[in-house]
């Protein structure tokens, strides 16, 4: 009688003992085919409420999500909250878009990283719907401090806007990026930019409400910052700092107005270490022409644009450090058909290129073409080879230029 009272006494102590321990585990929690997105919903906002959970780990055990379309998936991000699988689950939408996410990310959401690992997301089709994107995260507020984080992650077979970041303002000091891409691919099966509805059609969508709502630009330390490492992908969207390191830009055709791979506004892009491929645009540039550009070890090959400069820049500055270009076609009229096009506002702006090869490519106009009040051009180490270009290689029309 006594063992058996001390026997349930050192279990008590132990579940005790187990239950302080959970308390500041994360809770894992497995998910299998039996449940449905709803399910997912429900457990994520179950265990969000519980004071006892710091951390959620959905583990999928099984090959295959289908994404339900029938409910609601939205889910608020209060608590880290990680998706993760060990061999690799798909998150099949089915060929429709009504499977679409939004995560709420509420005013002060600080310390706080959401993760999603070793994800397939495939058939989420959208051809027509504005504002229905495969997953939204929709920020409130300023005072924010919290990471997206997609690793190992694969896009494909999808058509419509992937990820959508809605956010107010950031005012977090931090060099740390809000969102991550990290050795995602993003693959277009069998899409390509070259439809009607492509103009609204991004990958990855950010916007900022904080213009409609103070109705004027933030600050430079009110940015959103988004990292894509050793990703492939195509983004658009305003006023964040954007890196791309290690990352391939191959294979894509469009007929958009809009830029074809990057079009974002009143940013600063940084790109490195990366390398554009067999690339034709019939409309439009590569890059949208008001934002910063820095390019270093960048590799531009097998390009060409029909009716506008490959890279066009308005009153901004560029910087190419250490580039290679190759085979470059620009087949527009020939005031359209440069490979780069500067044009300097009355402040001034810099258009700097160090150590920069341009071989074996043609242009109808100038190939590089400068204009504008106030051009601060630096230019060490520029080799240019093998060039037919009907107007001039370099034609410099500035009205001032500090060299
Ligand atoms: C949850 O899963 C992770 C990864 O498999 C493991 O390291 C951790 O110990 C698990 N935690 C609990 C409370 O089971
Ligand atoms: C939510 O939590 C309550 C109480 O812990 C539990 O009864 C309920 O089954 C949970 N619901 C889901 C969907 O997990
Ligand atoms: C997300 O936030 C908005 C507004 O703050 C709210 O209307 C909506 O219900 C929230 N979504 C969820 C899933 O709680
Ligand atoms: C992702 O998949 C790889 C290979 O199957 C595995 O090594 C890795 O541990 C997985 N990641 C997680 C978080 O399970
Ligand atoms: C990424 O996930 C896939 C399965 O989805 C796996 O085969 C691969 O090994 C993973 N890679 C890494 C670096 O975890
Ligand atoms: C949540 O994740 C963040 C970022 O990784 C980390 O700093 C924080 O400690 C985590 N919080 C908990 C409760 O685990
Ligand atoms: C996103 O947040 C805004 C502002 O808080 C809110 O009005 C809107 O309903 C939210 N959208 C969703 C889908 O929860
Ligand atoms: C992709 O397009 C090619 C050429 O049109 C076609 O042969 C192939 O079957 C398509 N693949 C899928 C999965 O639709
Ligand atoms: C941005 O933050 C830095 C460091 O806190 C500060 O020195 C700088 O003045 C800020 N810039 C603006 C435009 O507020
Ligand atoms: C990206 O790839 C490079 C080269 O393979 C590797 O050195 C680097 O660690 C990768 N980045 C991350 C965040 O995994
Ligand atoms: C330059 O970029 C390429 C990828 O395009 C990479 O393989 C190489 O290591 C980079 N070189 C340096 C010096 O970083
Ligand atoms: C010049 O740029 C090329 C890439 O185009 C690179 O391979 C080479 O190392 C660079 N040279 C110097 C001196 O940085």
């Amino acid at each position: 009688m006594i063992t058996k009272k001390k026997y349930l006494f050192q279990l008590y102590l132990y579940l005790l003992l187990l239950l302080i321990y959970f308390k500041v585990q994360a809770k894992n929690v497995t998910i299998t085919s039996k449940e449905t997105t709803e399910d997912i919903v429900h457990i994520i906002e179950n265990l969000s409420l519980s004071k006892d959970i710091d951390e959620i780990k959905l583990v999928f055990k099984d090959k295959i999500h289908k994404v339900s379309f029938e409910a609601n998936n939205n889910f608020n991000f209060y608590k880290n909250i990680t998706f993760y699988s060990i061999d690799g689950i798909i998150f099949d939408f089915q060929k429709h878009y009504s499977g679409q996410m939004t995560i709420n990310v509420s005013e002060g959401t600080t310390m706080k990283k959401i993760v999603f690992e070793n994800i397939s997301f495939i058939n989420f089709k959208n051809l027509y719907n504005t504002g229905v994107n495969m997953i939204s995260f929709n920020i409130s507020g300023e005072n924010n401090n919290f990471q997206i984080e997609f690793k190992n992650c694969t896009f494909y077979n999808n058509i419509g806007n992937l990820l959508y970041f809605r956010y107010e303002g950031i005012k977090k000091e931090s060099v740390q990026p809000h969102v991550i891409l990290n050795d995602c691919k993003f693959t277009i099966f069998n899409t390509t930019f070259n439809n009607c509805y492509s103009y609204s059609e991004f990958l990855i969508h950010i916007s900022s409400y904080y213009y409609y709502k103070y109705n004027k630009f933030s600050d430079t330390n009110n940015t959103f910052n988004l990292l894509i490492e050793n990703s492939t992908f195509n983004v658009s969207g305003g006023e964040i700092n954007v890196s791309i390191t290690n990352s391939k830009f191959h294979n894509i055709n469009g007929k958009t107005p809009t830029p074809l791979i990057l079009d974002i506004i009143y940013s600063k892009i940084k790109i490195e270490n990366c390398e554009f491929k067999n690339i034709k645009s019939i409309l439009s540039s590569l890059f949208n022409e008001e934002s910063i550009y820095s390019f270093r070890n960048v590799t531009f090959k097998d390009i060409t644009v029909n009716s506008k400069s490959i890279i066009d820049i308005l009153y901004n500055s560029i910087t190419f450090d250490n580039c290679f270009f190759s085979n470059i076609l620009c087949n527009g009229e020939s005031e359209h058909s440069s490979l780069l096009t500067f044009t300097s506002s009355d402040y001034g702006n810099a258009l700097k290129m160090n150590n920069v090869t341009i071989e074996n490519s043609k242009s109808n106009g100038n190939l590089i073409l400068i204009k504008g009040n106030m051009s601060n051009i630096e230019l060490s180490n520029l080799n240019i080879n093998k060039i037919y270009s009907y107007g001039s290689v370099i034609n410099n029309l500035s009205l001032n230029v500090s060299k």
